[in-house]
């Protein structure tokens, strides 16, 4: 565990964090001596994992149940939080729901919508919960996880790409606005990271995005926890409103 003490007391909240890349960055966020709300939805057994993995690596964290696309949800999850652990000051919006293809012929506007809660309410509720703390701790760190496919525009997906395009609009304003009270807002965009809900896919998918990749293999969650626990720390204080790619170099704007 490398202990940064500038960090001991500040508190991370990881929305989704029982599995898959939220389970990654709670880690990693831990491992730099933050602690760490884990919060999940249906899992409980995978968040109490999650907090006892960090808990045996000698680290701080709690799982908290909410569902983040609701606003008395997210009243509650902050609520709890600050009463249990403290008033978090470094947010990492990772949640997801179901991410289905869907040919725009069969796309209904609720498939839209069902994206937008994750991407964009989801983030905007939970930003407006904690930014009084934030604002008084003259610090915050907002880290939203997008995706390559904004850049990539993937077919049959323009419901989950147009809610991340939205998540990458709010991160620039509201690094703009937010930047005056010592809060950075920046943005993870993964590659294709393997996770459990992947299991299955046939070898040969997996080789033909390899393919397309300078770095030629598929990456891992705690990559995307490594760039995360980066921008959360103060080490990344001058950056801000940004875009950041984990994806081996795919894209490379
Ligand atoms: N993995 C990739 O290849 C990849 C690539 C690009 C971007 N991303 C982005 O990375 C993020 C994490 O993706 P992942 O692949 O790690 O997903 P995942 O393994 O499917 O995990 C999803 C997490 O979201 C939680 N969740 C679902 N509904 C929720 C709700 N209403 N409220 C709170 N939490 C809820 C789940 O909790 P429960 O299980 O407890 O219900 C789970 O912890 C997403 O934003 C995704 O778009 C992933």
């Amino acid at each position: 565990m490398h202990q940064n003490s500038e960090q001991v007391n500040r508190i991370a909240l990881v929305t989704g964090a029982s599995k898959g890349l939220g389970a990654a960055i709670a880690a990693r966020l831990a491992d730099t001596g933050l602690a760490v709300a884990v919060n999940y939805h249906r899992d409980r057994s995978g968040a109490e994992a999650v907090v006892e993995h960090i808990m045996a690596a000698g680290g701080r964290a709690e799982a908290f149940q909410a569902d983040v696309t609701d606003a008395y949800g997210v009243n509650a999850l902050v609520e709890a939080v600050s009463l249990r652990m403290g008033a978090p000051t470094v947010l990492v919006n990772n949640a997801t729901g179901p991410q289905p293809f869907i040919p725009i012929e069969r796309q209904q506007w609720d498939d839209y919508q069902a994206q937008l809660d994750f991407f964009l309410k989801a983030p905007f509720l939970l930003l407006q919960r904690v930014l009084p703390q934030m604002k008084s701790a003259g610090f915050g760190r907002v880290i939203n996880i997008g995706s390559e496919v904004v850049e990539l525009g993937n077919a049959e997906f323009s419901h989950y790409v147009a809610a991340k395009a939205a998540m990458l609009g709010v991160t620039r304003s509201w690094a703009t606005e937010l930047g005056v009270h010592g809060i950075t807002v920046n943005l993870v965009a993964p590659g294709w990271i393997p996770v459990k809900r992947h299991e299955g896919t046939p070898q040969s998918e997996l080789e033909a995005y390899c393919a397309g990749l300078p770095l030629n293999r598929m990456g891992k969650p705690i990559e995307v926890g490594d760039a995360v626990a980066f921008l959360a720390s103060d080490r990344s204080g001058f950056i801000t409103g940004q875009r950041i790619a984990v994806n081996g170099g795919k894209t490379l704007s």
